[in-house]
């Protein structure tokens, strides 16, 4: 069924797993992470960034894509449908009502005062609806869609406690080191303020920037109360890469079935690879 992610987040932080937000792009992708959900028995969050929702026609495409292949697949297993780094009020309501059942709203690039003021407003609606809400502090590094991050900035722990505090958000996004896209070396996640995070604010934790953090970070994030982890270009990697494949081989194919299905196989199973790693399968 489609639901918030409050419980879902609640449940995997007292039971030590993380749950996967996949982002979608299109049809492939949606279709994918709901049978590797489905398979593994394990809950999920669709992201649906702004971008993203743009290109695949707006927010009530996504919700009825979504809603019909979930009735399609029989799906059983907990799905969140996520607005991924909502902009602005307007955008998240919007968002909550076309359908999603969960938003974010990031704006984690606006004085501290502001970014609590907007957050508090989202809250408000989307609770009255029943919808979820992350909020971030901080900023995560690289590029995604529209947001480009210039320097990373940690959050700080004390700025944290106060706008879960003053906010009634179900989830927090504290940007501590990790990157949109490839990691340029190895990531320096600040493990040391993510504990602190989590024992202040007593909130599920999310991490953005899931592509290419090691397993014993993830453990470790694991470990201090995260129980979000949020991953997108590792499944545009493999999707590429399998259509990539078949064009190469075969030069003269056209039938976008012939390289869309091996595409929507591989990020399936790079799904599945991290329902296992985040601990998720056998959960649902
Ligand atoms: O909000 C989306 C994620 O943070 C995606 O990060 O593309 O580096 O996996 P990623
Ligand atoms: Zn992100």
């Amino acid at each position: 069924p489609l639901v918030s992610m409050t419980e879902m987040l609640n449940t995997a932080k007292d039971k030590g797993y993380a749950v996967g937000q996949f982002n979608l792009n299109n049809l492939e992708f949606t279709q994918a992470i709901l049978q590797a959900a489905e398979e593994e028995k394990s809950p999920v969050i669709l992201g649906v960034s702004e971008g993203a929702a743009r290109y695949m026609g707006g927010f009530k495409t996504v919700v009825k894509m979504v809603e019909g292949l979930m009735e399609d697949y029989k799906t059983t297993v907990p799905v969140a449908i996520h607005l991924d780094h909502g902009s602005s009020y307007d955008k998240c309501k919007e968002a909550i009502d076309a359908g999603f059942t969960s938003v974010m709203i990031d704006a984690s690039h606006h004085p501290f005062e502001e970014n609590i003021e907007t957050t508090k407003q989202v809250v408000e609606y989307a609770h009255s609806k029943g919808v979820s809400v992350e909020a971030e502090l901080g900023t995560v590094g690289g590029q995604e869609d529209d947001i480009i991050a210039e320097g990373v900035i940690y959050a700080d722990p004390q700025e944290c406690a106060e706008l879960v505090k003053r906010t009634g958000i179900d989830c927090l996004a504290p940007a501590l080191g990790s990157v949109h896209g490839p990691y340029k070396g190895e990531p320096n996640l600040g493990f040391k303020e993510m504990e602190e995070i989590a024992n202040l604010t007593g909130m599920p934790l999310v991490l953005h920037g899931g592509t290419g953090i090691p397993t014993k970070d993830i453990q470790r994030s694991v470990s201090f109360g995260t129980a979000k982890i949020n991953v997108n270009t590792e499944n545009q990697i493999a999707s590429a890469k399998a259509v990539r494949e078949v064009l190469a081989e075969k030069p003269n194919e056209y039938d976008p079935r012939k390289y869309m299905g091996p595409a929507r196989d591989a990020i399936k199973a790079t799904v599945i690879g991290k329902m296992r790693e985040f601990g998720s399968s056998n959960q649902a």
